[in-house]
């Protein structure tokens, strides 16, 4: 069904046990925020696209009151491989003001994406801000832009992978598991 896939990096099985380990995780530690803080809010911020199946799996391990803010943001212009930036596309939640927010994404990579999106929640002050990933890539060198991530699923090399939300050129976000793709595909 997808000849472009070279080989699974992690299976459907291993992200669904990490995936719920991170919910209850996560969950408990934001009720532990509202429970210091007394403030009841908690606004989970999922940057769309990559972030879409990762945030739907992760909510449903989350059993407490939340609320959902998208943001969308481009950062994969066209066919190449290289980050080149981050761009905020549309609107971000503008009544975030003394809530527990939680930013999801997909990967962390440059850490442009997330550095963006987290600067634009801090000029808010909420009451907190954690960022969550699925993946993150081990570099060789530092980051584009240093952003640390309170969670993350896998550390994975730096390869290029989709699945599981993540696309090349738009394609295989619908594809299960996380998969590296044949080298004359990307
Ligand atoms: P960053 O801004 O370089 O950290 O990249 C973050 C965004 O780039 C993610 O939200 C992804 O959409 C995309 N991205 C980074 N690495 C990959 C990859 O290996 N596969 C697919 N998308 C990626
Ligand atoms: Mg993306």
């Amino acid at each position: 069904m997808f000849p472009e896939i070279e080989r699974v990096l992690i299976d459907q099985a291993t992200i669904a046990a990490r995936v719920h380990e991170l919910g209850e995780r996560i969950a408990a530690d934001l009720l532990a925020d509202v429970a210091r803080t007394g403030r009841d809010q908690i606004v989970l911020v999922p940057i769309l696209t990559g972030s879409i199946v990762f945030v739907a799996d992760l909510i449903r391990q989350m059993p407490i009151k939340l609320s959902l803010g998208v943001v969308a943001v481009s950062s994969y212009p066209g066919q190449s491989i290289q980050s080149k930036g981050a761009a905020l596309r549309g609107e971000i939640p503008r009544d975030l003001r003394g809530k527990h927010v939680l930013i999801v994404d997909d990967i962390l990579d440059s850490g442009r994406t997330l550095g963006l999106i987290r600067g634009l929640v801090a000029e808010q002050s909420p009451a907190s801000i954690r960022v969550a990933v699925l993946l993150r890539k081990s570099l060789t060198g530092p980051r584009a832009v240093e952003v640390h991530a309170d969670y993350a699923g896998f550390d994975i090399p730096d390869e290029f992978v989709v699945g599981y939300g993540l696309d090349f050129d738009g394609y295989f976000r619908n594809y299960p598991q996380v998969a590296v793709l044949r080298r004359e595909v990307s």
